[in-house]
């Protein structure tokens, strides 16, 4: 049996706290939890009987044997907690994003360097099937050259009230970011575990409609070596979807939020240099090379975080790997820092970003937005 502690147990925490203490994740026991409001304190008290408190985590790392702890606090605490916990020889699991910037980043992989412990990023989205199968399609040839690709990422509604809920969010302080460093992170880590990185981007980040100071809508160009994937991101459309498009000289693969449609067909090139029909769409092209079109759905949504946490138990008990190490917690990072920074400047940015023009560009955000009312 593991023992585990929790540090923040606010609307993800307490996910986690419910899923170890009601005994979902088999061979974990909660035997310590963490937070700085003493309300939700009082509240875990009743909740999770026999379970050790703590206001301060340093206090909870003192007294507490633990085989791993679950960091699920505001974004902007991450990067401090992680490295006193690395410092401290626990095993580690980070709610996402590991932290909002690429330098926070660096200094956590630069701590953890040569260490031998267990440190993972809760990217949960990793273990829906539809994208393990995607990623596997694509490796595999399925669509053969990757010609563009496109995420239209609209669903994460939020109303003013979210962000009114919590003082950390909807800021460049707290958040570090909006739509794309709280909610989008998810999809861009999914984005680049398929894609990989694009060498360079270029954007326009705006907010709508809300009072706050981060982005809430985004259009990007994403540039690889021989394709472009663009990223389309709302948070006030009320209609929003979920939908990643792949699109190959053999075939295309289009996944929303149950479903993956995979469209497979002849190599463009050969069609292009038989086929009579100019328009690509004469009976003896349709029945000669179109072929396997096939529906996969299944149910994607649930369960994922505890997914996230097996995963991290796993590891620890050497029986597996995390989902997303905290080398990979860099990249979506990486991608969206670099969003922020061609929207900021007007012009395309290269990646990795520049850290010290990163440095810069968020330590301007958090002044400027000292002198905004909320
Ligand atoms: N993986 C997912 O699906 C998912 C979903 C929601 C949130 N999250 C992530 O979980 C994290 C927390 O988000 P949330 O929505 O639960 O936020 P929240 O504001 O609801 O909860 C954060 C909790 O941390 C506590 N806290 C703040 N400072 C602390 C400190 N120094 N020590 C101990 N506790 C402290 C707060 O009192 C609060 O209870 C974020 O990183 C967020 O992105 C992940």
């Amino acid at each position: 049996m593991l023992n585990f502690g929790i540090i923040g147990v606010g609307r993800m925490g307490i996910i986690h706290a419910k899923n170890i203490y009601e005994g979902h994740l088999k061979d974990v026991h909660l035997q310590a939890i963490c937070d700085i409001d003493k309300k939700v304190l009082t509240k875990c008290k009743r909740l999770f009987k026999k379970v050790n408190t703590y206001e301060k985590y340093e206090d909870m790392i003192a007294n507490e044997k633990l085989d791993g702890v679950i960091i699920a606090t505001p974004h902007y605490l991450h990067k401090d907690q992680a490295i006193y916990l690395i410092n401290h020889g626990v095993n580690t699991l980070i709610e996402k994003p590991l932290y909002p910037n690429v330098n926070g980043i660096d200094e956590i992989i630069k701590k953890a360097a040569n260490s031998k412990l267990v440190l993972g990023v809760s990217y949960n989205q990793r273990s829906n099937p539809l994208y393990k199968k995607a990623k596997e399609l694509i490796e595999k040839g399925a669509i053969g050259k990757i010609n563009y690709a496109n995420f239209t990422i609209t669903s994460w509604y939020r109303a003013q009230c979210y962000y009114n809920q919590g003082g950390w969010r909807g800021s460049w302080s707290g958040e570090g970011g909006g739509a794309l460093i709280n909610q989008c992170v998810h999809q861009i880590d999914i984005l680049q575990n398929i894609l990989g990185i694009p060498k360079s981007v270029l954007a326009t980040c705006k907010t709508v409609n809300r009072n706050i100071t981060v982005e809430n809508d985004v259009l990007a160009i994403l540039k690889y070596e021989d394709f472009n994937c663009t990223l389309l991101v709302s948070n006030h459309d009320l209609c929003g979807k979920t939908e990643f498009e792949i699109s190959g000289d053999k075939g295309r693969i289009t996944i929303d939020e149950t479903s993956m449609l995979i469209q497979t067909h002849i190599d463009e090139k050969i069609v292009n240099r038989e086929t009579t029909d100019g328009y690509g769409k004469c009976e003896v092209f349709k029945k000669k090379y179109s072929y396997g079109q096939t529906n996969i759905s299944f149910d994607a949504k649930y369960g994922q975080q505890l997914h996230s946490l097996e995963k991290f138990r796993d590891a620890i008990n050497k029986k597996g790997s995390v989902l997303a190490t905290i080398n990979e917690g860099l990249n979506a990072v990486e991608i969206i820092n670099g969003i922020y920074l061609s929207s900021d400047n007007n012009k395309e940015i290269d990646l990795p970003v520049d850290r010290k023009e990163y440095k810069k560009f968020i330590n301007k955000k958090m002044e400027e937005e000292k002198n905004v009312r909320r």
